[in-house]
C-alpha cells in the first residue's frame, strides 16, 4: 500500500513539476527547453566533511521518486528519461543530516554533495523548542502544529486531569482520598488494606500508596523532563515546554529505541524514555546546532533535518505503548499489534498507518507543504501525516473499529438474538493499553406496549457496569456483555482496579484481539403475539463508572455500533 501511494505521489509530483505549477522558489517562470532525443543524466559524488566518499547514500531529485544509491566510490548517476529544468539534488545516509544542492541542470558537470554526520551523543543542557510562541514549531509549521494542538492527546498528557487525579488520589476538584491504611502480619510485615468506604473517598492514587516517591509515570507521560531523572519527576511540578507532555521536539529527537531481541518488546523495567536513545543537539556547534528526525530523506533544511526510517515503524511507539508494573503487563498495544497479523511487514499496517493517516487536512484542504514560506517545498499530500492520533475520544475511529452482525429469530413465544462482533479493523485488542477502558454490549427489547421483554437466558452486564439507573449509564444486570480486562489488587482484593502501580492479578480478559470474533446469544419470551423491537448497542466507556464517579470525570460513552430490528 505504501509503495502504491508513493507511486501515485511520484506521478503527481512529476505532473506538478512539468506543468510548472510547482511553487519551489526561485524558479524562473519560463523554462529552458532541453533536447529530448537522448536521455539526460545528473552525475556526481557524495562525500563526508573530510572528503571521504560515502557509499549507499540515497540521492534524489528533491520531492520526486527519481532516486538512486551512491556506489562504493560515492559516485552516482541519475538517468532521466525527460529533460528537466534546474532541480535540487538531495542526498541522505543513516547517521548524516540530509544534504542538497540547488539549481542543478542535467548533463552539466559532475556535482559533489557533502553530508555532515549528526552527533552520536545527547546534550542534557539543550533547551526544548516550544510547540507555540516565539521560535516555536508553530512559527515554521503552523498547520501541522495547529492540527496537533487541536487533536493529539499526547499534547495534553502532562495536564490530563484523569492522569493527575489518578496520580494524586484526588477528584477533579482536588478533594483527596484518605491516606492508604495498612495492616500487619508478623510473618510478612505491613500490607495495604482496602479503603475505608465510610469516609469520603475520591478513588485511588499513586501518591496515597507511595507517598515518599514520585514513580515512573513521567517516563511516558512527561518524557522531556523525565529523560534526565526517570523516576524522580513529580507531574504536579511541571512547567514550560514540558507542560505540553509528549511534544513535537521530544518525539522528533528520538534516534532509536531499545528492544529485547528475543521478544521484540521493550525490556519490562525500562518504560518510556528509559528505552529511548534521545539526541539533543549542541546549539553552540555551528554544524550541529539543531537536529530533527523526520520522514523525508530530501528535507529542505539540510543542516537541521534528517530522515529516520524508524519514524514510520510501530517500534517507534513501543517504549511508551508497552508497560509492565510489578510482574503484570499493563499497557500492551504494541505487544498486541506485534502478535497480530498487522505486524506482517508486507500485508500489515503500522500504528502510524491508522493513527497518523495521510493526507493531513486543515480547513478541508490537505497540507502539501509542511513549512510553507519557511523553506518548505511542495510535496505529495500523501507524504504528510496527520498528527491527530485518534484514540479513546474519537467517535470516527471507534465507529470504524469492529463489525457487528445481529441475527434474530422468533419461534412460538421465544425470541432468539445472536450478536457477532468482529474486531476486523483494529490493529490490536479492543480496548487496548489502559485497563480502565472497556466495551459494553447492550441488548434492549421492547414489546408493542413499550414494556421490556422477559429475559430468559444469556449473559448479563457485570456489577462493575454500574449498579443503578440504566438511563444514567448504570447497566449491571441487563442483557448484554462486557469486554474488558479485569485486574485485582493483590493486597486489598479491590477489583476492577486502575491502581496498577500496586501488585495486581488478572481475573479475566474478555477483550477482542485483532481479527477475533465474539458471539453471544440471548433468549427473550413474549407473552403474546405482537411487534417486538430489539436494539443492540455497543458502547465504548473510557473508565469504570465507579471510578469516574469517585473522580468526577465526565466522559460520555461513545456509541461504536447500533442496530434496531423490528420483529412483526
Ligand atoms: C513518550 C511516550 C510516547 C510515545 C513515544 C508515543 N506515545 Fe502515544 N501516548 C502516550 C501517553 C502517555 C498517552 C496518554 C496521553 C493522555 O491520555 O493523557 C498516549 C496516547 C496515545 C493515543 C491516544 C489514546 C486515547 O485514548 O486517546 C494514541 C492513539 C497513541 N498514543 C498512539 C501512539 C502512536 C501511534 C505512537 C507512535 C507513532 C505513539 N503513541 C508514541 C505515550 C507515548
Ligand atoms: C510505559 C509507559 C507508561 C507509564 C510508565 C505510565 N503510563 Fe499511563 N498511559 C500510558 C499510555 C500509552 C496511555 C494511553 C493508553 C490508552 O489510551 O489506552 C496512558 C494512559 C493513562 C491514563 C488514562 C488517561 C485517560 O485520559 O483516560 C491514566 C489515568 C494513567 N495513564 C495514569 C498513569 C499513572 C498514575 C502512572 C504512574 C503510576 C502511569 N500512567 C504510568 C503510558 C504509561
Ligand atoms: C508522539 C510523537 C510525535 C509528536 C508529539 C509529533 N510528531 Fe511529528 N511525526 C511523528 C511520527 C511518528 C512521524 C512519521 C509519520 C509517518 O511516517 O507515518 C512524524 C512526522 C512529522 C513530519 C514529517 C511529515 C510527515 O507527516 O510525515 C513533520 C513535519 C512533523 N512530524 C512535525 C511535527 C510537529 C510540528 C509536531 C508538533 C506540533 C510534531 N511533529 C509532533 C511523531 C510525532
Ligand atoms: C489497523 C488499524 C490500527 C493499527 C495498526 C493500530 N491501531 Fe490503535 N486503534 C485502532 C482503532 C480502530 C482503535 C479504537 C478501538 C480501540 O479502542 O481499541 C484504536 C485505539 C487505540 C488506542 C486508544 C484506545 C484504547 O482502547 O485505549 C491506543 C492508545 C492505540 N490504538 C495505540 C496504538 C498503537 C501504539 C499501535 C501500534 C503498536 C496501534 N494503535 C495500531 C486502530 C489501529
Amino acid at each position: 500500500m505504501k509503495q502504491f501511494r508513493k507511486l501515485i505521489g511520484c506521478v503527481l509530483m512529476l505532473a506538478l513539476f512539468m506543468c510548472g505549477c510547482s511553487e519551489i522558489p526561485p524558479h524562473p517562470p519560463e523554462r529552458t527547453i532541453y533536447p529530448t532525443f537522448q536521455t539526460t543524466s545528473i552525475k556526481g559524488l557524495v562525500k563526508d566533511a573530510a572528503n571521504v566518499p560515502i557509499a549507499g547514500a540515497t540521492v534524489r531529485i528533491q520531492t520526486t521518486q527519481i532516486h538512486t544509491l551512491s556506489d562504493k566510490q560515492g559516485g552516482f548517476r541519475l538517468d532521466l528519461s525527460e529533460a528537466l529544468g534546474p532541480v535540487t539534488i538531495s542526498a541522505w545516509k543513516d547517521g548524516y543530516y540530509c544534504g542538497k544542492i540547488e539549481e542543478i541542470v542535467p548533463s552539466s558537470e559532475p556535482i559533489t554533495i557533502q553530508l555532515i554526520q549528526y552527533q552520536t551523543n545527547d546534550n542534557p543542557d539543550y533547551v526544548w523548542v516550544p510547540p507555540i510562541g516565539e521560535g516555536s514549531c508553530y512559527s515554521c509549521k503552523p498547520a501541522v502544529t495547529q492540527i496537533w494542538l487541536d487533536n493529539d492527546t499526547h499534547a495534553g498528557s502532562a495536564k490530563n486531569l484523569r492522569f493527575l487525579t489518578m496520580y494524586n488520589g484526588t477528584d477533579v476538584d482536588g478533594n483527596q482520598s484518605p491516606p492508604t491504611r495498612y495492616g500487619y502480619i508478623r510473618d510478612y510485615g505491613s500490607f495495604q488494606l482496602p479503603p475505608d468506604t465510610r469516609q469520603p473517598y475520591f478513588g485511588p492514587g499513586y501518591k496515597l500508596d507511595f507517598p515518599g516517591t514520585t514513580g515512573n509515570c513521567s517516563a511516558c507521560h512527561i518524557p522531556s523532563v523525565a529523560i534526565d531523572n526517570p523516576y524522580g519527576i513529580d507531574p504536579n511540578l511541571i512547567s514550560g515546554v514540558d507542560s505540553y507532555g509528549i511534544h513535537c521536539d521530544f518525539c522528533h529527537k528520538i534516534a532509536d529505541v531499545t528492544l529485547d531481541s528475543s521478544t521484540g518488546l521493550p525490556f519490562p523495567n525500562m518504560p518510556g524514555v528509559l528505552s529511548m536513545d534521545i539526541r539533543r543537539p549542541f546549539p553552540e556547534d555551528p554544524e550541529r546546532y539543531q537536529l530533527f528526525f523526520g520522514t523525508f530523506d530530501d528535507d529542505n533544511v539540510p543542516e537541521e533535518d534528517t530522515y529516520l526510517p524508524l519514524m514510520e515503524e510501530s517500534e517507534f511507539c513501543a517504549p511508551c505503548h508497552f508497560g509492565v508494573f510489578w510482574d503484570q503487563i499493563i499497557y500492551n498495544s504494541f505487544g498486541e499489534w506485534l502478535n497480530s497479523p498487522y505486524s506482517n511487514s508486507l500485508t500489515g499496517q503500522t500504528c502510524q498507518d491508522c493513527h497518523m493517516p495521510s493526507p493531513s487536512v486543515i480547513n478541508g484542504i490537505p497540507i502539501t507543504n509542511v513549512a510553507e514560506g519557511s523553506g518548505g517545498v511542495e510535496r505529495d499530500p500523501l507524504a504528510i501525516h496527520a498528527h491527530t492520533f485518534p484514540g479513546a475520544m474519537s467517535e470516527d475511529l471507534l465507529q470504524n473499529a469492529v463489525t457487528m452482525q445481529i441475527k434474530t429469530e422468533r419461534k412460538d413465544s421465544k425470541i432468539f438474538v445472536s450478536v457477532t462482533i468482529t474486531n476486523d479493523k483494529t490493529g490490536h485488542h479492543i480496548p487496548t493499553d489502559s485497563p480502565l477502558r472497556h466495551m459494553l454490549l447492550l441488548v434492549q427489547t421492547l414489546d408493542q406496549d413499550g414494556q421490556t421483554l422477559n429475559f430468559e437466558d444469556g449473559p448479563v452486564i457485570p456489577d462493575w457496569g454500574g449498579v443503578g439507573k440504566p438511563e444514567e449509564g448504570y447497566y449491571a444486570g441487563l442483557p448484554g456483555k462486557a469486554f474488558a480486562r479485569i485486574l485485582q489488587e493483590v493486597w486489598t482484593g479491590v477489583s476492577p482496579t486502575g491502581a496498577y502501580w500496586n501488585p495486581t492479578r488478572e481475573l479475566s480478559d474478555s477483550r477482542l484481539a485483532a481479527m477475533e470474533i465474539d458471539k453471544s446469544e440471548y433468549i427473550f419470551t413474549t407473552p403474546e403475539e405482537g411487534e417486538a423491537k430489539i436494539t443492540v448497542t455497543l458502547l465504548f466507556r473510557r473508565a469504570f463508572i465507579e471510578l469516574m464517579d469517585q473522580k468526577s470525570w465526565d466522559v460520555p460513552d461513545i456509541v461504536m455500533e447500533e442496530q434496531t430490528i423490528i420483529l412483526p
